[in-house]
């Protein structure tokens, strides 16, 4: 096979698990991508740090720039805003094509990078950008393409769904639960990400744009976090049959102008019978209602560091196959040939 040069900025959570898995499966993996997928190093902040898996000690280094260079593909774990964008836009200026699981990033910058890689005929891979494990992307982008997808509704943060879920099932301290989140590696660097709702409408953006084939910007994302709920709250709820769910909910509302796109994130009180109430842990549930084919589910792992390695991966080998396919083919240009609708303003009210 082909050897395909891949540079990896982060090993936390998720980039451990990643350079692990793309070790432990080399052989696997050559056969499924049809090229060797070698690790070249692994950007950090602190090559001493410890680290949740055993990887060689030459691999890391704190100059991501000079790893970018001559890499086939880059993936990202690092998050946040910058230096990632700065090194998404140098891998993509420098012939990369890129894996990133950084949904901050791409509900703020996307267009930039978007833009960035059509330019260049390169291709940015984002499966774990949303919901963890569940292949979500993909189905919106590519299987739901030739249908109009009405709305979605989802728990879409492992973290918020794993605290409330402990202390409606258990009584758990929110706290407590949080700090157990942070332990397991489920919550954003700033956990205030998940529990005010940002990393659930970041995520609700990347969705709603790629359901409805335009650009949804973050601030037209109703927001709410979780922060006011308390002990009482959820007791009050369950008295009544309801469990309290942080959802994000996108959806196509016909207005006599035509179609708009309303998008929102907040704690709902959900029936104790509906499927969503049975979403534990950190676990997320997508539901995508679409015009022909109906009602669809996607669930499982909403966060977690091998979890989401899973969808990092399945991104690298497509990355892979499309080099070898001479960068065409699977995964072609995310957004080039995506109309914008003329939707109008986006709606924010619920
Ligand atoms: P972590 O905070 O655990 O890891 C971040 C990694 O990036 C660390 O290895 C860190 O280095 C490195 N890093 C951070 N800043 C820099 C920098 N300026 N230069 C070089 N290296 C840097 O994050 P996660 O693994 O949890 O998350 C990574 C991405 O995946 C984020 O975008 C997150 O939103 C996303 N994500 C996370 C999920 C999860 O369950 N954790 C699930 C889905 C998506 P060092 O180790 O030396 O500090
Ligand atoms: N902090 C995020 C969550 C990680 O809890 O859902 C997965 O995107």
């Amino acid at each position: 096979y082909r050897r395909l040069r891949v540079a990896l900025l982060g090993a936390g959570v998720v980039g451990s698990q990643v350079a692990a898995l793309l070790r432990q499966h080399a052989d696997e993996l050559a056969d499924r991508a049809g090229a060797h997928l070698e690790i070249v190093g692994i950007a950090v902040r602190d090559v001493d740090a410890p680290r949740a898996v055993d990887l060689p000690r030459e691999l890391f280094t704190t100059d991501a720039e000079s790893l970018i260079v001559g890499a086939d593909i880059v993936i990202e774990l690092m998050g946040g805003i910058e230096p990632a964008r700065t090194y998404l836009l140098q891998a993509i200026n420098s012939g990369a094509d890129v894996v990133t699981a950084n949904k901050a990033l791409l509900a703020t910058h996307g267009p930039e990078i978007f833009e960035a890689a059509d330019q260049v005929g390169a291709q940015v891979y984002y499966e774990a950008a949303a919901a963890g494990a569940i292949p979500i992307i993909r189905p919106l982008r590519d299987s739901l393409a030739g249908d109009r997808v009405q709305r979605i509704m989802g728990i879409v943060n492992g973290t918020t769904n794993y605290i409330l879920d402990r202390m409606d099932t258990e009584g758990a301290d929110f706290a407590d639960v949080l700090r157990q989140a942070q332990e397991l590696g489920y919550a954003e660097a700033d956990p205030t990400a998940d529990i005010e709702g940002y990393d659930a409408a970041q995520k609700a953006a990347i969705l709603a744009s790629l359901a409805f084939h335009t650009s949804v910007p973050l601030d037209a994302v109703h927001r709410e976090g979780i922060t006011q709920i308390d002990a009482s709250m959820i007791e009050s709820a369950r008295k009544a049959g309801y469990v309290i769910k942080l959802l994000a909910v996108c959806e196509r509302v016909a207005e006599e102008t035509g179609d708009e796109i309303s998008v929102r994130v907040y704690p709902a009180l959900v029936p104790r019978e509906h499927p969503l109430a049975s979403v534990h842990g950190a676990n997320n549930a997508v539901f995508v209602q679409a015009e022909a084919a109906g009602n669809l589910m996607f669930y499982g792992a909403g966060a977690g560091g091998v979890q989401t390695a899973s969808a990092v991966l399945g991104d690298v080998v497509s990355a892979a196959r499309r080099h070898i396919a001479g960068g065409v083919g699977v995964g072609e240009s995310t957004r080039a040939n995506l109309p914008l609708l003329p939707f109008g303003k986006v709606n924010t009210q619920y």
